[in-house]
């Protein structure tokens, strides 16, 4: 496992490799607001089970070698008839970027291991000194990058973008882009070895070329001053060697603009006064346009202000006391059944949380693609975002801390600017104990220190009581450190029958919001019985029917995200023709088709939108 180093921006990782130096990971923000050139589409692959592209028949990694040229990151051809070349890129087959290549071919289904990725571009840039990067929306779990057959470097973490600079290296022409991806699971990884969902396996999200000025915008925020809701704080961050340069913003709608020069470290603040601000609520998600620039380069962004706290057991959006309409989501297309990763995909999966009318998603359990926040801001839907940190994590594990604590601030720098975004969440399901204690309270820090404006929190657990099996308690002391007092639940479905639902107390030891962060029970679509046969639609019909009124009894009890909108897949469902390496807990089955649930908790949902005066 790597050591990893993080400074402002700029991701160093340290690999073993003696000859070919790495480069620093950069980050890109906004690439969609860019000069670019997508890379997807086909790409050659070759899957590589033995790694034999990678390591030497001693094991030792071709890329730290100096005899490197087994490696497949050299893209070799045989010069003639007489030459040993063992694979060839341009007569292998080709799988489609973004995409896992798990739903993209049977015979990669289950598989785990390496696919080497290649494919060729050239390169036209609009002016000479500007500079070039390759950037990844996500490549799922480890990605070593290789361009004409140099290193760029290693990403670690399946969820979160990572970028390159190639200014250097590009050639004009016939440019070879090689990625090993491996997928294999480790018990000091980030997720672990353990997951109730499909481990799919590749570059599976954007892949795109991104040309910026000498000197550029690498990243900025832009949101309400902290305390105020007629402030806008901003500031950018300059990537380049001219780095005090004047930086200026503008927000055309609300006739605002003002212009700084960064400082010596290429950083600028601002502060607008910005009176009778509309604010961003799911009932009028108002979005401004902004703009910065700095010499040639310029952003655009749409972005919405709003302010979010937790008040006693109350969660408060722009002051106002609300409760949240939510359901869980996992990042996956149950209609191709692969990871989604377009703005078609996200339309899909939002559009059925608005039919359920709701107005808050938890987007489990790891950094979504980009276009889900983003049409969350427009649509109007509030987000709770959460990294990988799931079940039992190696917590004693310094470079498995290092790996979570990078994808939480990845995830922080990628989606500061969403307005919909309002929880960051570090964990689910993990067990109560010190190491692990210590492990998310550093997580929590770290949120806090990068982005103090939105609630903290994670998926807990509740206790049983021995001597009482209706009461129910939530005490875990990690409870102590986050904004919400958010906890998964199961009764009748992992603990019960339905009708212990209607028996349950409870006994919560923080005044704080409750949010239950899960609730729920499996149902095949299309499958009907009496309401105490498991996996029909009646059960788990019963048991949101019941379980809804019984939350709703709890003091402080503001929100839920059910588990969940739609089937996903998962390797730890066998059930031959029940689940069938699906986890049939959806409202919607993995063929599209509501389940009788979905609309007890729509009848709820619209019960709980209606004003105060009309309940
Ligand atoms: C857990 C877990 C989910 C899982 C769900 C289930 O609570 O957080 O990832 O899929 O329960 O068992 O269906």
């Amino acid at each position: 496992m790597q050591t990893v180093k993080k400074c402002f921006g700029i991701l160093l990782v340290g690999a073993v490799l003696a000859s070919v130096p790495t480069r620093a990971e950069v980050v890109l923000a906004d690439v969609f607001a860019r000069q670019v050139t997508s890379l997807n589409g086909k790409w050659r692959v070759i899957v590589d089970p033995y790694d034999t592209g990678y390591y030497d028949y001693r094991h030792q990694p071709y890329d730290a070698s100096p005899y490197p040229g087994g490696g497949f990151f050299i893209d070799r051809h045989a010069k003639d008839k007489t030459d040993q070349v063992e694979y060839n890129f341009d007569t292998s087959p080709t799988l489609n970027v973004p995409g896992d290549w798990n739903s993209q071919d049977e015979k990669l289904f289950y598989y785990e291991g390496s696919v080497w990725y290649r494919t060729k571009f050239d390169v036209k840039k609009s002016a000479p000194d500007h500079r070039q990067f390759v950037y990844f929306g996500a490549a799922n779990y480890e990605a070593d990058v290789y361009l004409n057959g140099k290193k760029l470097g290693r990403h670690i973490g399946g969820f979160t973008a990572f970028a390159y600079e190639i200014t250097a290296l590009a050639k004009a022409t016939n440019n070879s882009l090689v990625v090993r991806v491996n997928n294999n699971r480790h018990v000091d990884g980030v997720p672990t070895v353990n997951t109730d969902w499909w481990n799919y396996g590749g570059l599976t999200r954007d892949v795109l070329l991104v040309e910026t000025p000498a000197t550029f915008i690498s990243n900025f925020r832009v949101r309400l001053k902290p305390g105020t809701t007629n402030t806008i704080e901003a500031n950018a961050q300059l990537d380049g060697a001219d780095k005090e340069k004047t930086v200026k913003i503008s927000l055309p709608t609300l006739k605002l603009a003002a212009e700084m020069k960064a400082d010596a470290n290429g950083f600028a603040q601002f502060e607008l006064s910005a009176p009778n601000l509309p604010l961003w609520s799911p009932e009028s998600p108002s979005l401004n346009d902004v703009e910065l620039s700095s010499g040639e380069d310029q952003l655009k962004d749409r972005i919405g202000f709003r302010t979010v706290a937790a008040s006693g057991q109350n969660i408060l959006l722009n002051g106002h006391k609300v409760f949240l309409r939510g359901i869980a989501i996992h990042e996956e297309n149950p209609l191709r059944g692969g990871r989604a990763w377009s703005e078609a995909d996200a339309q899909l999966l939002l559009g059925w949380a608005k039919e359920l009318n709701c107005d808050f998603v938890r987007l489990a359990h790891y950094p979504h693609n980009e276009h889900m926040a983003r049409l969350a801001d427009e649509m109007g839907i509030l987000v709770w975002e959460e990294i990988p940190v799931y079940w039992t994590i190696d917590w004693t594990n310094a470079d498995t801390l290092a790996n979570a604590q990078m994808q939480l601030s990845d995830l922080i720098a990628r989606d500061q600017n969403r307005a919909s975004v309002i929880v960051w969440s570090v964990a689910n399901e993990t067990p109560v104990g010190e190491a692990r204690t210590k492990f998310l309270k550093s997580l929590v820090d770290e949120a806090r220190t990068l982005d103090g404006t939105r609630l903290v929190s994670a998926a807990m657990e509740v206790r049983g009581d021995p001597n009482d099996a209706n009461h129910k308690i939530v005490d875990d002391p990690f409870g102590e450190f986050t904004d919400l007092c958010s906890f998964n639940e199961y009764a009748g479905w992992y603990d019960g029958l339905p009708e212990k639902i209607d028996r349950l107390h409870w006994s919560i030891k923080y005044n704080k919001p409750v949010f239950i962060s899960e609730f729920g029970a499996g149902a095949r679509q299309g499958f009907h019985a009496d309401a105490l046969t498991r996996f029909s639609e009646e059960y788990q019909a019963d048991v949101y029917r019941r379980t809804l009124p019984m939350l709703e009894k709890i003091p402080g009890f503001s929100g839920c995200t059910p588990w969940i909108l739609c089937d996903f897949r998962s390797p730890k469902r066998p059930l031959p023709g029940i689940q069938d390496g699906w986890n049939v807990k959806g409202l919607i089955g993995h063929n599209g088709e509501k389940k009788l649930a979905f609309d007890v908790l729509k009848h709820f949902y619209d019960e709980q939108a209606k004003p105060a005066a009309a309940k």
